[in-house]
């Protein structure tokens, strides 16, 4: 090594001590006759102070350092002179007085300040992520992340679950989204999909026998970027053989009941983690990744404005829609602006409108008072719950509309009024989800996770008469408003699996053709099986506390997908293309 010492290291203890440093100019300062340099490397940063006297040529090779220069530093470790100490570095007891200082390499004008957690355009960090990786920030939660996923490992290895690495060059593993293709040379106009995860292939080691199974897996998927979406990400994945929902899903809340306390400051909200089933989380969230960490729940007000002659509701609820409300706390002072800027966000999220009753000092003032009774009115703040200095909000639409607007409203409202404790992870499952989905643009139905997914057995009678009423063996794990992970029971025997994708629109022959080798598997003796997947980078994410997924990948894509640093997509070269067989139509 070139260094006998990390410069995170070094303590009162080892004072006397002839040590070697190697790391980056953090800092430097010049104080006339004495240059102190802040030397850091992965495990810290030590103070150390160059002297004339000391050392002349050292003295001169550290007037020329400049921040972001690799040096190495030999020197003898001393207490610091009293009153000078700096409790909050864990090197702060002492510093190392240089003999010698040698210039490894020479660093331009960092493009942004390394030594600062100041804010930076995001274009320009991923750009220079080399740069960025070397800030505390980044290095800390890509630390964080090699620690979670060592954590799993090491978990799962304890339980008898063995890693299996599958491939990246396959035939497409549908999850909804499109697939990213890669050309073959060998065969002209056939092309291997990347998978969208390994969902086939763990099924089929169950077929295999291994019964317990786990990847750290990366999956590709093509389709429009969030906060926390990448074209390629990792995933926990998880397969057992012989095991029904609830197996699976206490062995995740147990890993993840561990994990967070292992790795992190934060605190699991509840447990045993909520159960909700995805009709009760739609009803009182308003989502299904609910964020449980705070109340203000969705009220049904349908039942009590059955009778109401006020057309917005009463229209609503003559279209089979719902009249649902959300009571903010405090809020009855909103003024008109504020109402607007709410209304305004409502319609952004698909509703007609807001209706609005603000409670303030005895006076109940409404958007809608003067079109119900006053019955009506009673019967909706006792239904409520309102208390004085309280602001409902009411939306009548569509049920979808209904959810989707005062969901949204309430995670505004519930950041804007500090309800969310960032302290904490709220993990919650959500069961019994629909399996199908009518996809109107297609004109079938189409599986809600994915085409392998079991019904629940009371359901499956219904799968050609009513499809749209099956639920699925299907969970969700979701955390603070994320969808952390999925899974389900599978279908294993292949009577079911065909009348599965012939609910999804595909002909025998279709079914056949894409994954035949799935269904052929079946007939060989598979077992049931089930697993989940949840996602490492939106875990690691919430356990750092970061906004965005971006934050927790060493090398990410930018919102369009693009590799900024590398410039990938780029176009290839005629050869390479004509090797492929391939003629650009653009
Ligand atoms: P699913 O499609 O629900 O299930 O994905 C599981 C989890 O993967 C994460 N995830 C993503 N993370 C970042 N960027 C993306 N584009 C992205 N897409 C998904 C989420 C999600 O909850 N094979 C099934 C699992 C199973 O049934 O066992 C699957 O992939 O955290």
């Amino acid at each position: 090594m070139l260094k006998t010492h990390t410069c995170g290291q070094l303590r009162a203890s080892d004072v006397g001590s002839q040590v070697t440093l190697a790391g980056w100019v953090h800092r430097r300062r010049d104080h006339g006759n004495l240059v102190f340099i802040d030397l850091r490397d992965r495990w810290g940063i030590t103070q150390v102070v160059v002297n004339p006297q000391e050392s002349s040529p050292a003295y001169e090779a550290a007037t020329a350092l400049r921040n972001e220069f690799v040096v190495r530093v030999r020197g003898t470790v001393r207490q610091r002179p009293e009153g000078l100490e700096n409790p909050k570095m864990s090197t702060g007891e002492i510093e190392v007085v240089a003999h010698e200082v040698e210039i490894l390499n020479e660093a331009k004008t960092p493009i942004f300040y390394v030594n600062e957690d100041t804010e930076v355009d995001e274009a320009l960090r991923l750009r220079y992520r080399y740069l960025d990786l070397r800030r505390e920030r980044m290095q800390r939660n890509m630390i964080l992340r090699h620690e979670v996923v060592r954590f799993i490992r090491e978990f799962l290895s304890a339980r008898d679950f063995v890693e299996i690495e599958t491939p990246i060059l396959i035939k497409s593993t549908p999850e909804g989204a499109r697939d990213y293709v890669v050309p073959s040379r060998l065969h002209p106009g056939c092309f291997y999909a990347l998978p969208q995860s390994p969902q086939q292939l763990k099924q089929l080691l169950m077929v295999s026998g291994f019964e317990r199974y786990f990847q750290i897996a990366r999956c590709f998927r093509d389709e429009d970027q969030r906060a926390d979406r990448q074209p390629e990400f990792t995933q926990l994945d998880v397969e057992m053989s012989f095991v029904d929902r609830d197996d699976v899903m206490a062995l995740t809340e147990e890993l993840f009941a561990a994990l967070v306390p292992a790795v992190s400051t934060k605190r699991v909200l509840h447990s045993p983690f909520p159960r909700f089933t995805y009709a009760e989380a739609m009803e009182r969230y308003g989502s299904d990744k609910p964020d449980i960490r705070f109340g203000m729940t969705l009220i049904d007000l349908s039942a009590v404005l059955r009778e109401t002659e006020f057309r917005v509701f009463a229209n609503a609820l003559a279209a089979g829609g719902q009249v649902k409300a959300i009571v903010a706390p405090g809020c009855a002072d909103y003024t008109r602006r504020q109402l607007d800027e709410l209304t305004e966000q409502a319609k952004g999220h698909g509703a007609k409108g807001l209706a609005w009753i603000a409670l303030r000092a005895g006076e109940t003032r409404s958007s809608f008072g003067k079109y119900v009774s006053d019955a009506e009115m009673g019967a909706i703040l006792e239904r409520t719950g309102a208390q004085e200095g309280d602001l409902v909000l009411l939306v009548a639409d569509a049920r979808d509309a209904v959810a989707e607007t005062l969901g949204q409203l309430r995670l505004t409202l519930g950041r804007r009024l500090d309800l969310l404790d960032d302290d904490v992870l709220g993990f919650a499952w959500i069961t019994d989800f629909p399996l199908l989905e009518w996809d109107a643009e297609e004109g079938r139905y189409s599986a809600v996770h994915h085409p392998f997914t079991a019904a629940l057995d009371e359901d499956l009678p219904f799968l050609e008469t009513d499809p749209g009423r099956v639920r699925a063996k299907a969970y969700d794990i979701v955390a603070n408003g994320y969808e952390v992970g999925g899974g389900s029971i599978r279908i294993h025997r292949r009577e079911v699996q065909n009348r599965m994708f012939r609910a999804i629109g595909l002909s025998d022959e279709e079914a056949q053709a894409q994954f035949g080798h799935l269904l052929e598997a079946f007939e060989f003796g598979a077992p049931p099986h089930g697993g989940i997947a949840p996602g490492i980078d939106r875990l690691v994410m919430l356990l750092a506390g970061e906004p965005n997924i971006r934050e927790v990948m060493a090398f990410p894509k930018s919102q369009s997908a693009v590799d900024l640093m590398t410039q990938a997509p780029s176009s290839i070269s005629e050869r390479q293309l004509r090797e492929l067989h391939i003629k650009l139509d653009l």
